[in-house]
């Protein structure tokens, strides 16, 4: 059709990404995904479980289809992730005979020399292709406010302290070029104690002379929560403290609303409320303009409502530009022509 296309209608503002998946790049949705997005970020392809799955055995077929689909159509990546606590496989924090690690000076040496072997053979990996790509999540949600110190009691945390974070990042920059980005990646970002978190662990970070270039607020948001003044907040406190950070939205999508109304399939959810989701669009979308330049990347993990990670048997969402038959709904006229919305 000849709709406009959302990536050229926010090119002077900041890129726009969408995820990448198999079966997501060819037919009718990889036309999509070309004509409305100019970069990508798989959106499993690339973590731990899909990549080593068992020690020493690197697959890399998906993964390596999106690079290609991506450098054929001139899009540029965003790689995701290094270390998270998901999708991580179990014998990362095993020993030999397949029992769990217990903390010691030998196990945390021997997680971290598994994250760097990680992290370096995927780098090498893409170094060929490396001209693509312009971010990497290096480091993924290991916040937890509700902790003293802050940090998520995760596996990486029992068995190294907060080292794996450096690690990560140390190795990452080791073996990319600076045109590649460094980013600590996480969601509510807006809530006013993890948002102290994220102050506190990247102060230490650069104290340290780790090298973080930047933040990514991951966006999975509901209708109106939190409100874009929030995000808008958010991103001011972190340009502030932190002068010259990069900032992206790099999982962008919208729920109906937490606690419901929940709408079992999708055809139950009214025409009010995709009218609802669009505004709300036009509201988060005008927010990150303004902010003018502090936000340099806006990444929707997404295309249309048929492959969405917020859709479960009992519930449906809507939470992308386009419909389940990826025709263009209210949350698209809302990013890219507000005069539309009905
Ligand atoms: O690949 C297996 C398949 O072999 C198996 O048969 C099937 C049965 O359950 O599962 C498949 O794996 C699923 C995988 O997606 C690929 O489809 C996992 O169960 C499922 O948990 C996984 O979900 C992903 C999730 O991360 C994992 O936590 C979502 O697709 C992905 O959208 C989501 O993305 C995350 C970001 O990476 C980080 N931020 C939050 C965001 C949303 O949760």
């Amino acid at each position: 059709t000849n709709l406009p296309s959302v990536a050229q209608t926010q090119s002077a503002y900041f890129p726009i990404g969408t995820i990448a998946y198999s079966g997501g790049i060819s037919g009718v949705q990889g036309d999509l995904v070309t004509k409305h997005f100019n970069s990508l970020v798989s959106e499993n392809d690339m973590k731990w479980n899909s990549l080593q799955a068992t020690q020493g055995v690197f697959t890399y077929t998906n993964a390596d289809a999106q690079v290609a689909f991506a450098k054929a159509k001139g899009m540029k990546l965003r790689g995701h992730t290094f270390a998270w606590h998901q999708q991580v496989p179990a014998w990362v924090f095993q020993d030999a005979n397949g029992n769990a690690l217990t903390p010691s000076p030998a196990s945390k040496a021997l997680v971290l020399q598994r994250e760097v072997d990680h992290i370096t053979n995927v780098l090498n990996h893409f170094a060929p292709n490396v001209a693509s790509f312009y971010a990497w999540d290096v480091v993924n949600e290991v916040i937890d406010p509700s902790q003293a110190d802050c940090m998520r009691r995760s596996s990486w945390y029992t068995l190294t302290g907060t080292d794996f974070i450096d690690t990560a990042f140390r190795t990452a920059r080791a073996l990319l070029p600076a045109s590649v980005k460094l980013y600590y990646n996480d969601y509510s970002t807006t809530d006013a104690a993890k948002l102290v978190c994220i102050q506190k662990m990247v102060a230490g970070l650069k104290s340290r002379g780790v090298p973080i270039d930047g933040i990514g607020h991951q966006m999975h948001i509901s209708l109106n929560y939190p409100t874009p003044a929030a995000v808008a907040n958010t991103v001011r406190t972190l340009a502030t403290a932190f002068p010259g950070i990069s900032q992206q939205v790099t999982e962008m999508d919208i729920k109906i609303n937490d606690n419901g109304p929940f709408y079992t399939l999708y055809e139950d959810i009214p025409a009010s409320v995709h009218a609802q989701l669009g505004y709300a669009w036009r509201n988060y979308f005008n927010t990150f303009r303004q902010l003018n330049g502090l936000i340099d990347s806006v990444t929707i993990w997404g295309q249309g409502d048929n492959h969405t990670w917020l859709t479960s048997g009992t519930e449906a969402e809507a939470p992308l530009l386009f419909d389940t038959s990826l025709k263009a709904k209210p949350a698209y006229w809302g990013v890219v022509d507000p005069s539309q919305l009905p």
